[in-house]
């Protein structure tokens, strides 16, 4: 049976702009003057990214970008988090803000944290634009968030079901064969 996919939109484009334009006023003000690097996970965090630096007013921005996995190609999360892209930037003395699209398990950015924080880093945050607290196996909490949202595989606004549905510019809930991914 070939698959058939449904979307339910859950949070609206307008709601997720609202919301980014929040999160940058905070990061603003807690960072405007400090040597800041934004470390966008790829990559989940391409569209927040993109909305995000262009909500904030900091002196020394750099954007710089790691891809790590941690998933097959279900929606389950493993654990085993592998680094496809590291990081090229010296990170001494600078105060990293990790952007991450969805905080799960935690276990991608528990291991973030402790690799960015061994790199004589002044300090190691993280924003992420949504949050699945119910699904948690860590004790990450993220700094900065934007959305808590229920236990639902969710796609859009740059997150991913396979590779496919980074585009939708909703975030939606994925319907597989009329039930929930
Ligand atoms: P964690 O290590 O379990 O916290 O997984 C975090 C990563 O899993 C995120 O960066 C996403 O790439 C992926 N992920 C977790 N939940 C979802 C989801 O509902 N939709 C798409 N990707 C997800
Ligand atoms: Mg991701």
């Amino acid at each position: 049976m070939t698959e058939q996919y449904s979307f339910e939109t859950l949070i609206s484009r307008e709601a997720l702009a609202a919301k980014v334009a929040e999160l940058g006023k905070q990061i603003s003000e807690d960072y405007r003057d400090k040597d800041t690097v934004f470390m966008g996970i790829l990559k989940g965090c391409f569209v927040f990214m993109a909305d995000l630096v262009r909500q904030v007013k900091i002196e020394r921005l750099e954007v710089c970008f790691m891809a790590v996995s941690s998933y097959g190609s279900g929606t389950r999360s493993t654990g085993n988090i592998v680094i496809k892209r590291d990081l090229e930037a010296d990170l001494t003395g600078k105060h990293v803000l990790i952007v991450e699209d969805i905080v799960d398990s935690g276990h991608t950015l528990t291991y973030l944290k402790k690799y960015l924080s061994n790199r004589q880093t002044a300090s190691v945050k993280v924003c992420t634009i949504l949050d699945k607290p119910s699904r948690r196996e860590t004790d990450l909490v993220p700094d900065y968030r934007g959305f808590e949202i229920p236990d639902a595989f969710v796609v859009g606004y740059g997150l991913d079901y396979d590779e496919q549905f980074r585009e939708l510019p909703d975030l939606c809930i994925l319907h597989r064969n009329g039930e929930k991914a």
